[in-house]
């Protein structure tokens, strides 16, 4: 009898539309598993305001078991609006995903972005700047002032968030930084403000003693003032961003941008334990349970995570999968398609051409349709 290999996968779906759009990558990770072998078991936990509701805490200890029990996790989305209007939560959702982070040490936060030929009318941004873009941020995510000292005086007058930075930390993220990009174009940009911060000055101390060891990486270095205006006036000169948590943290959503839509852009944490996989997108909850919200960032980010586990040919095939979609005109409402699905009809279209052993399914435009009409 031969065993088949299981992999343990917790999954967080978390508020909003972090459900469905789950539910979607689920199906092309079964899809996966069907083509390529193996076995995915779910544990599904809760996270989020919807744990708030259930047991009074964002991420409980159970939730936390399951992610230290499991080879990754597969993370939706957390918010809600109850919470974001009310300054005086003491509990609020955000704190269970920066406890997880925490807990399991996600010290790198990968954020790659690339445009879609057919979409890049969609970006606020004039075409020919952002053709062609294929950037990756390395936003580090357990430091900095995150989750230095902070405090509130007694008298309410004076509050203060510390940011420090251990060497260690910084080399732990800025080796990943650099292996993606030898595998990539060769160039590390660190985004800094060392010439105002001293943990910025240990970041590029310490970041261009490891360039050293890496000669065929050229590494460049920018004040994130300045980095924060190339984004959107030259963006195709970056490569891999290397970069703090603070820092990351806003400069990836000024990415975001470029893509057109947050609908596509799916993100890696990678941990000491385990990692995470998650959309880059909120919980939206305007739209939660009407199926219209995107699913192909978390599909995207299931890609990351069979990548993570060794599957890079089952990762190239959901890639794939997502490019043949959007470009064959077919998307859900806010990418203005030609033809307009649904976020569970996305999910079936990409699990199906996953699924197909004949790579021919992806260029034969009269197979597909048939395919399609089945679904719809
Ligand atoms: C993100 C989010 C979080 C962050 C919030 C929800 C705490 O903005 O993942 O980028 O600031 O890290
Ligand atoms: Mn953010």
């Amino acid at each position: 009898m031969t065993s088949i290999k299981k992999t343990k996968i917790a999954v967080l779906a978390g508020d909003g539309i972090g459900p469905e759009v789950t539910q979607q990558a689920i199906k092309v990770m079964n899809a996966v598993t069907e083509r390529f072998g193996g076995y995915f078991e779910y544990c599904f936990a809760d996270v989020g305001a919807v744990a708030i509701d259930r047991t009074g805490s964002p991420l409980p200890d159970i939730t936390l078991e399951a992610c230290l029990n499991a080879d990754a996790i597969l993370f939706g989305a957390i918010g809600d609006p109850k919470y974001d209007n009310d300054p005086k939560a003491k509990v609020r959702p955000e704190q269970g995903l920066l406890k997880l982070r925490k807990e399991l040490g996600l010290y790198a936060n990968i954020r790659p972005v690339t445009t879609y030929e057919r979409l890049l009318h969609l970006s606020p941004l004039r075409e020919d700047r952002i053709k062609g873009v294929d950037l990756v941020i390395y936003r580090e995510l357990t430091g900095g002032i995150y989750f230095g000292e902070k405090g509130t005086s007694e008298d309410g007058q004076q509050a203060f968030d510390t940011c420090t930075y251990q060497v260690e930390e910084i080399q732990r993220i800025a080796k990943l930084a650099f292996e993606q990009a030898l595998l990539r174009r060769g160039k590390v940009t660190l985004v800094d403000k060392a010439n105002v911060m001293e943990t910025s000055r240990l970041w590029r101390k310490t970041v261009q003693e490891m360039a050293e060891d890496y000669p065929d990486v050229e590494l460049d270095f920018m004040f994130v003032d300045n980095a924060a205006m190339q984004l959107i006036q030259n963006p195709r000169q970056f490569d891999v961003m290397l970069t703090s948590n603070m820092f990351g943290d806003i400069l990836s959503d000024e990415a975001s941008v470029l893509a057109g839509s947050l609908g596509l852009l799916p993100s890696a944490s990678i941990g000491l334990h385990t990692s995470l996989f998650e959309p880059i997108h909120g919980s939206y909850p305007q739209a939660a349970g009407q199926d219209i919200a995107n699913p192909m960032a978390a599909i995207l980010s299931a890609a990351m995570l069979v990548e993570s586990l060794g599957m890079a040919e089952a990762a190239r095939a959901i890639r794939l999968a997502v490019q043949h979609i959007l470009e064959k005109g077919f998307g859900t409402p806010e990418l203005q398609p030609s033809a307009v699905y649904g976020c569970s009809q996305i999910g079936d279209l990409a699990a199906l051409l996953v699924a197909d052993p004949d790579e021919e399914i992806l260029v034969r435009e009269d197979k597909l349709q048939q395919k399609i009409s089945t679904i719809i």
